[in-house]
C-alpha cells in the first residue's frame, strides 16, 4: 500500500488513467504502468475481499437463523408448556372427592406457616391471589408441580406471568415436600368443596 502517497493525482486521456507521480517523475513511465497494475491488482483483491466479506457475513446470519430456527423448533417439541398441568413431575394428580380430614388439617397447618402471608383462602388477594376456586382453576397436577417449583412455571405459565404482573411479587420457592404439597392441595380443595 505504500505506493498509494506516490501518486499525486490521476488523469483520465485516451480511454486510459495516467498516473501522476510528482516525485517519482524519472520513473514516470514505469511506474504508471506499476502503479496501473498494482491498482488492478488491489481493486481485484478489494472487490474479492468484500464479496468474501459480504458472503461470510450473510452465511453467518443465514447460519445463525438456520440455528436459531432449529433451536426454537426442538424446545417445544422437548418441552411444551401444558397449562393443564404445568412443568414438573407430575401429570395425573387426581382430587380426592372426599378429601382426607387429617390432610386437610396438616394442609392447613403447613400453609399457615409457609403460604398465609401471602395467601388468603377467600377470593381476596393478598401478596398473592386468594385460593377460593383455585382447585376449579387449576388442576391437582398443575398445583403440585407449582407449589413444589414454583420458579420454571412463573416463567412459562401465561396466568401466572399475568398475576405477578398484577401482584409485582414473584412467588418465592417455598421448600414444600411432595407429602407437604399433597396437603396443601387437598386443603385447597376442601377449601373450595366446603365454602
Ligand atoms: C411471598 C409471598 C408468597 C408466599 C409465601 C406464597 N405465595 Fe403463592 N403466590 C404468590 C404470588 C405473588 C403469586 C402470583 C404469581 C407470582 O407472581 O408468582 C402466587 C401464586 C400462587 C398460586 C397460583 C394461584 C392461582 O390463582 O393460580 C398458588 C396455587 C400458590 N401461589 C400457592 C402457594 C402455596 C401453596 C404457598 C405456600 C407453600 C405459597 N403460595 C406461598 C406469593 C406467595
Amino acid at each position: 500500500m505504500s505506493i498509494i502517497p506516490y501518486i499525486q493525482y490521476i488523469k483520465y486521456y485516451n480511454n486510459k488513467n495516467y498516473f501522476y507521480d510528482l516525485n517519482h517523475k524519472i520513473a514516470f513511465k514505469e511506474f504508471r504502468i506499476f502503479v496501473s497494475i498494482k491498482c488492478y491488482m488491489m481493486k481485484k483483491i478489494l472487490t474479492l475481499l468484500t464479496a468474501f466479506a459480504l458472503f461470510t457475513a450473510c452465511g453467518n446470519s443465514e447460519q445463525n437463523a438456520d440455528d436459531n430456527t432449529t433451536a426454537a423448533a426442538e424446545i417445544p417439541s422437548t418441552e411444551e408448556y401444558d397449562p393443564n398441568r404445568g412443568l414438573g413431575p407430575h401429570t395425573d394428580y387426581v382430587y380426592a372427592d372426599q378429601p382426607d380430614a387429617t390432610l386437610v388439617a396438616e394442609g392447613e397447618k403447613i400453609a399457615g406457616s409457609k403460604c398465609k402471608s401471602c395467601h388468603k383462602i377467600t377470593e381476596e388477594r393478598l401478596v398473592g391471589p386468594g385460593w377460593k376456586g383455585v382447585t376449579q382453576r387449576r388442576t391437582g397436577s398443575w398445583l403440585m408441580n407449582f407449589i413444589t417449583n414454583p420458579d420454571p412455571m412463573i416463567d412459562k405459565d401465561p396466568e401466572l406471568q399475568a398475576q405477578l404482573e398484577l401482584c409485582l411479587v414473584r412467588m418465592p420457592n417455598q421448600n414444600v415436600a411432595e407429602a407437604q404439597a399433597k396437603a396443601i392441595v387437598e386443603y385447597m380443595r376442601n377449601n373450595d368443596l366446603t365454602q
